[in-house]
């Protein structure tokens, strides 16, 4: 999958162990590394994206022994991580006491959110480093996620080292899964469908609502937007750049399609990459076709209609 040699995984690993950052890539998007144990070096991380401090970070680990130092598993929570790490499951569970992790990786919040990322290299740094690495999306906040190393160095103007795994497989961020008792709300659309979770616990998973005692603060509105304004509709007009979706489609305009055959993985991998490749021929807006809400269609529409929303 990538031919990253262990000598600049072992540099980077150095690096984030003396508190400064590193991209690096996951099976979703590219992730804005920080040793989680390290209040400055995460304090870092919202200072390089822009981030506003009431957004917690998702704290990244090697594997669910590492994760249990960390929060607070229920049955139910370590079946779900059992089952779907290493893989794109965020799981938000209780902090456990003496975590030891810098308070601002949380954003003060009792909860934590966790993964272990299936990609080889960020495994590979995860290990070297022998840290919990809070990572968001490698990219200033509010814009287009990051699949490629390449946007990753463009976003932040060369400013952030970044570990070139390749383009990112799935293409969207993890879903966001909190286990509360008995019951497993969807905080965030992402990489493992809906469907695919609900088949494995044999219960519902809900959605959570806006608001709700139980959310991802991160979950603003306006987010993942490109410098182009968005809309979403079947027919592009003149002068607009045009995302397709499906079977071919006349435009004469500039037009790129997500998946041909219809195919929502691969329309997935290509979304921020093409939405990114659309935004730099300079077009002021571009249209996009309508997905269906199946699968990580649920994922996709997501992030459409928050790139399509208002911008305060
Ligand atoms: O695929 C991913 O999840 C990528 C890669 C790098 O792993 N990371 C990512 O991180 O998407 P970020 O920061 O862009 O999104 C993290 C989301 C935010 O919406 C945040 O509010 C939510 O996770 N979150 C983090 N901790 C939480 C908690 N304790 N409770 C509820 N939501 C939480
Ligand atoms: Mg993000």
């Amino acid at each position: 999958m990538t031919n990253l040699d262990t000598r600049a995984i072992d540099e980077a690993a150095a690096r984030l162990r003396e508190g400064l950052l590193h991209a690096f890539p996951t099976e979703t998007v590219y992730g804005l590394g920080a040793d989680a144990t390290n209040a400055d070096a995460v304090l870092s991380i919202y200072e390089t994206k822009g981030r506003p401090r009431f957004n917690p970070l998702i704290v990244h680990c090697a594997d669910l022994e590492m994760a249990e130092r960390y929060g607070t598993f229920s049955l139910l929570a370590r079946q779900l991580a059992e089952t779907f790490w290493p893989g794109p499951l965020s799981l938000v569970v209780p902090l456990k006491p003496g975590h030891g992790l810098a308070d601002i990786a949380t954003a003060g919040l009792e909860t934590i959110a966790l993964r272990v990322p299936d990609h080889p290299v960020a495994l590979g740094l995860l290990r070297a480093a022998d840290r919990p690495l809070a990572a968001p999306s490698a990219n200033p906040s509010g814009k287009l996620s990051p699949t490629t190393a390449e946007q990753v160095r463009r976003g932040f103007a060369g400013k952030v080292p970044v570990l070139d795994g390749g383009p990112c497989k799935a293409g969207v961020e993890s879903t966001i899964i909190a286990v509360d008792g008995e019951i497993v709300i969807q905080l965030r659309a992402g990489a493992l469908a809906r469907e695919t979770i609900e088949e494995v616990i044999g219960r519902p998973v809900v959605q959570a609502e806006e608001g709700a005692a139980i959310s991802a603060p991160g979950m603003l509105l306006s987010h993942y937007a490109p410098n182009a304004h968005m809309r979403l509709d079947t027919t592009p007009r003149p002068g607009e750049a045009f995302l397709a979706f499906g079977q071919e489609q006349a435009f004469d305009g500039t037009m790129l399609n997500l998946s041909l055959s219809g195919d929502l993985h691969e329309a997935a991998r290509n979304l921020f990459s093409m939405l990114h490749e659309l935004d730099a021929t300079g077009a002021g807006m571009i249209a996009v076709a309508p997905i269906p809400e199946t699968g990580l269609g649920e994922a996709i529409n997501d992030r459409l209609r928050r790139a399509a929303a208002p911008r305060s």
